[in-house]
């Protein structure tokens, strides 16, 4: 077990996650429990699921679940078990007409999840018997909730809810929580050979910029920036100084409706623990979810999402591709530090690392709520 005792404290005294908390097997199943299925994890996007039948399937930390969109339109998860013997029931994303049916004995659920059919169950020809009781048998369903496109999930159904947990966020960028518009070709991802932790971390911070982001730093100094920190939420940073992406006849994308003044020059870059990083700006947003493969790999899947459907059109296309590979770029740049965090975790003498009290107060945000989280599940045991 992990001494955690020094990471919560306050900033100018702590030290940063012990090394195990990136190299353990251990540890990282425990963080699976204690911090990614106990709390609101992201592990995809809504727009993979943009019509009624449509289902997604993603293993999540080796969580076989689906994603459906059902016949109201809502974004569903269940279990992607069959709950006879249980076979996976869906292997790749398609859209379903009628009913979720398993390839191996044929019982079917319906979008809802109620089990429907269950052909011979009771021997040849008799699709029912008096020990099957279908409503017993519905698909096993993961509590979620989508927020600007994100699919959050809390496997373990123990976190308060979703718009309880994060009504400050909700609040803060109400401005942008509504429809979003996305393009196929607004999407990417990375895999890194890194912990999912370093990559939230070094998202939270603009301290690096002027040397990891040289080209970036020209137009957003260091100066430019703030934090952003909300305890055991969120943390992160914003900038003043935002300017619009422009096409090669000076056009830029459409604005969001009833943005507030401020939003003019400014963007803001969030880790919303644990695992999603979000942007947002005048005229688009973008979501990286980070998906923990293991101590040290971490596959990031970016959606960049566009404020009206105008933006999606074709007249569009070549400054889309521009902004995406901008964004592509930039994140890139970011993949040596966190795969060489990574290494310097096998000093077996780096004691978590000392925070300057001035520039990384929203990484040490996210180690306290790390640790915090962990010491509740150790509570539990
Ligand atoms: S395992 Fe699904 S129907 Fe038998
Ligand atoms: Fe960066």
């Amino acid at each position: 077990m992990s001494n955690l005792s020094s990471v919560i404290e306050p900033l100018n005294t702590a030290k940063g996650l012990p090394n195990e908390h990136y190299i353990d097997d251990k540890i990282f199943q425990e963080e699976k429990e204690s911090v990614l299925f106990s709390n609101w994890s992201a592990i995809g996007f809504a727009k993979d699921t943009p019509k009624v039948g449509d289902v997604n399937p993603i293993t999540f930390l080796g969580m076989p679940l689906l994603v459906v969109r059902d016949n109201d339109k809502k974004v569903r998860v269940y279990q992607n078990t069959c709950r006879h013997r249980g076979m996976v029931l869906i292997s790749e994303r398609r859209n379903i007409r009628g009913t979720i049916r398993c390839p191996y004995h044929s019982w079917c659920y319906g979008l809802d999840g109620q089990l429907r059919s269950t052909p011979h169950v009771g021997g040849p020809g008799q699709n029912t018997h008096p020990d099957i009781k279908r409503n017993e048998l519905g698909l096993v369903e993961i509590r979620s909730h989508v927020f600007m496109d994100v699919v959050f999930v809390n496997i373990s159904n123990n976190a308060a809810s979703f718009e309880e947990v994060h009504s400050d966020i909700i609040n803060q960028w109400q401005e942008f929580d509504k429809p979003l518009y996305h393009n196929e070709d607004s999407s990417f991802e990375l895999t890194v050979k890194s912990n999912w932790k370093l990559a939230v971390e070094n998202y939270c911070e603009s301290y690096h910029l002027p040397w990891v982001h040289p080209g970036l730093n020209l137009v957003s100094r260091l100066e430019d920036h703030y934090h952003i920190e909300n305890t055991l939420k969120y943390s992160g940073q914003g900038s003043y100084v935002y300017s619009q992406l422009k096409g090669k006849d000076n056009e830029v994308f459409p604005d969001f409706d009833g943005l507030k003044k401020k939003w003019n020059t400014a963007s803001e870059y969030i880790s919303l623990y644990p695992n999603v990083l979000f942007g947002v700006h005048r005229d688009h947003t973008y979501a990286i979810i980070l998906e923990p493969i293991s101590t040290n790999k971490t596959r990031e899947h970016v959606a960049i999402y566009y404020a009206s459907a105008e933006a999606t059109k074709a007249r569009f296309k070549d400054l889309r591709i521009k902004n995406k590979f901008f964004w592509e770029d930039v994140f890139k740049e970011d993949i040596f530090v966190v795969e060489g965090m990574q290494e310097g975790r096998n000093g077996k003498f780096f004691d978590g690392g000392k925070f300057s009290p001035a520039m990384d107060g929203p990484t040490h945000l996210f180690h306290e709520w790390v640790a915090t989280q962990i010491n509740l599940g150790r509570k539990e045991l």
